[in-house]
């Protein structure tokens, strides 16, 4: 069978995992996909830079543009990062070239998603972002398809593996906040901008898309209530554990009688509890619905490894000719998300 020909946007910690794993699990990818998956060209930055990968056998664009119209590019992979840029015009180039669209672009979706996804849908592309929300956990496949038939009552969890690394770090060995976040970053775990873990910010972007696949509202990010992990000191974290509790940046969406709340700050969570015992770069979400009751999906929520398999989970579904709308239903049904009088805590 003809090979889903992929356009690779960035090579850094993503794009390098996404090329590793292509690589290494070629047949097996090729087995489960019904037919292979071919890299057919990459782009990034800088030509030269060393990613510890081999690129020999792939087309070189400068341009994301560029390579999203390439004729022999059938999906558009976008790892780049930005809410605008090069990310917001591939993905624009892509969908309006009849390309499918991967990305693991939480930033980009949570102010331009609703618009991407119409486009999309107008398009009959596909739009997935599985590795956009809790790194490997295929949270996305499970609230917008397993879950579908339930009404769902309220999505909460711990969704940037950043902030919950340097929690850990910080309450297991005293070690200084920023000497954690600089391992964080060289792990591969933050953001380009370390603000956007840190200050909540990309966590927030998560469970604003969370809430429009969840609730079927249109993605609100400025409706979120964010509150970062900046001011928690050692002796916070040292008095939650005296009372049997850690500090976790936890964020919580639910429908009220008056809309959707929204909510993503440190909050105290039994020692004992789920989310208590997650350490490390670990996410989990807890999706409550009315006939489940409730689901916990727990893993990785960040780095190489667990990122590209979300990429590549998104590639096969396309591949074996997949398609489901990117928030559960078309975009245009979407209702505004008239906000609960929450503000923050
Ligand atoms: P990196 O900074 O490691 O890599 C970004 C890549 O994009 C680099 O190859 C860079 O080129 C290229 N790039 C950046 N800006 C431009 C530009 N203006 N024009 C062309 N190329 C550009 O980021 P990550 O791989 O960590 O993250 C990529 C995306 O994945 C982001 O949206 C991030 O939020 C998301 N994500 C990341 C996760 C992680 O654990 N790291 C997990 C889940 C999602 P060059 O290398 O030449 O500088
Ligand atoms: N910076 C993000 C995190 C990457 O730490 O969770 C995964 O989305």
């Amino acid at each position: 069978k003809r090979p889903l020909r992929i356009g690779l946007a960035g090579l850094g910690t993503v794009g390098a995992g996404v090329v590793k794993m292509v690589q290494t699990h070629a047949e097996l990818i090729a087995a489960r996909a019904g037919r292979p998956l071919s890299i057919v060209a990459v782009s990034a930055r800088s030509r030269a830079k060393d990613r510890g990968v081999d690129l020999s056998a792939y087309a070189w664009e400068d341009d994301a543009v560029a390579l999203a119209r390439r004729a022999d590019v059938d999906v558009f992979v976008e790892v780049m990062g930005g809410e605008n840029g090069p990310a917001k015009a591939g993905t624009q180039a892509a969908i309006a070239a009849g390309k499918h669209v991967v990305t693991a672009n939480k930033a980009l979706l949570a102010r331009h998603g609703q618009a991407l996804a119409e486009a999309a849908e107008a398009a009959g592309v596909a739009l997935r972002y599985e590795a956009a929300v809790a790194g490997g956990i295929p949270v996305i496949k499970a609230l917008g398809e397993g879950l579908a038939g339930n009404g769902i009552t309220r999505v909460m969890g711990v969704m940037n593996g950043t902030c919950n690394y340097i929690l850990t770090e910080m309450e297991k060995t005293g070690a200084d906040y920023a000497d954690v976040l600089a391992d964080a970053q060289r792990l591969g775990y933050a953001e380009a901008d370390p603000s956007f873990d840190v200050g909540g910010i990309d966590a927030a972007h998560k469970l604003a898309l969370l809430s429009a696949l969840a609730f079927g509202t249109k993605v609100d990010f400025d409706g979120v209530a964010i509150e970062g992990i900046e001011r928690i000191t050692l002796p916070d974290i040292e008095q939650a554990a005296d009372m049997g509790y850690r500090i976790k940046l936890l964020g919580v969406a639910r429908m009220n009688a008056d809309g959707l709340e929204q909510r993503m700050q440190p909050c105290l969570v039994p020692l004992s509890s789920p989310v208590g015992q997650l350490d490390g770069v670990t996410n989990a979400v807890v999706i409550e619905g009315d006939f489940i009751k409730g689901v916990t999906l727990q893993g990785p929520g960040a780095g190489e490894g667990p990122t590209a398999s979300a990429i590549l989970g998104d590639l096969i579904d396309i591949a074996r000719g997949l398609n489901v709308p990117a928030f559960g239903q078309p975009a245009a049904s979407l209702k505004p998300a008239a906000r609960s009088s929450g503000g923050t805590a």
